[in-house]
């Protein structure tokens, strides 16, 4: 959700404020995949890696998702979202912690959509802690094969990412569902988040309707010609 600090500097406002705007772009984005058929929704709101900003913005943050979380989870769980928090949420305050914990157990059984919300995530502490996760489980490690992993990340029964939007202009994976993205498609904007509403959600759905999915084969609508092509060693 790049582009906070941006959209608030543009406006001589405190960067507090445009975090402020960035939860209030949520909701069009989340009404718009429900309309284009996107059922599984990820927001990237604090990595692993935010803790390093000034403590008042990670306060501030850290208060921003309690009351957010709080404040829609009624309506989220009317319309049939199920809220998820990824990431690992032992360094988060009890009584976030606890606002999370309520937020799960109420939407729990929800179906129409999940709702997974990123806080104190990053890719690869999650990959570590999965394998740790399973060594503790007894698995013997030598057996380990990708199911295995995948079982035991934070996204476990879920499926990998179609598509990973990046606002602002942002070049760099950050970290952000390193394994789960092997094949994702990457779209990157420069819109800020808080400015990241239905048009753009739609410009990003409709840039990667035309994309090619190949997942490491042959195109399977490549001419034979090329196909012949690969298929040969060259010379
Ligand atoms: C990055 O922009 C944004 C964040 C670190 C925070 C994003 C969090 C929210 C919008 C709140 C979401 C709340 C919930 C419950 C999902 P930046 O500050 O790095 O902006 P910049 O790149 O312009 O400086």
């Amino acid at each position: 959700m790049d582009g906070n600090g941006r959209w608030a500097r543009r406006r001589h406002l405190p960067r507090v404020a445009g975090h402020r705007a960035g939860v209030r772009a949520i909701r069009p984005v989340m009404e718009a995949c429900d309309r284009a058929g996107v059922h599984i929704l990820t927001l990237y709101a604090f990595s692993t890696e935010n803790w390093s900003r000034p403590r008042h913005e990670v306060a501030a943050l850290m208060q921003l998702f309690g009351e957010t979380i709080e404040s829609e989870v009624d309506e989220l769980h009317a319309n049939g979202v199920q809220i998820r928090v990824i990431g690992d949420r032992t360094q988060l305050s009890e009584r976030l912690q606890r606002k999370v914990a309520e937020a799960e157990g109420i939407t729990a059984r929800n179906t129409s959509a999940v709702l997974n919300v990123a806080i104190n995530y990053g890719g690869r502490r999650e990959i570590v802690s999965a394998i740790r996760e399973l060594a503790a489980r007894g698995v013997d490690l030598a057996q380990l094969d990708e199911e295995m992993v995948s079982r035991a990340l934070y996204t476990a029964g879920l499926p990998d990412p179609d598509l990973i939007v990046r606002t602002a202009g942002e070049m760099r994976v950050s970290n952000f569902l390193l394994w789960q993205s092997a094949y994702a498609e990457l779209y990157v904007t420069d819109t800020l988040w808080p400015d990241f509403g239905e048009t753009s959600i739609n410009e990003a759905l409709h840039a990667f309707s035309r994309r090619e999915r190949k997942f490491g084969a042959v195109p399977e609508r490549a001419p034979a010609a090329v196909i012949e092509t690969l298929g040969s060693p060259v010379g």
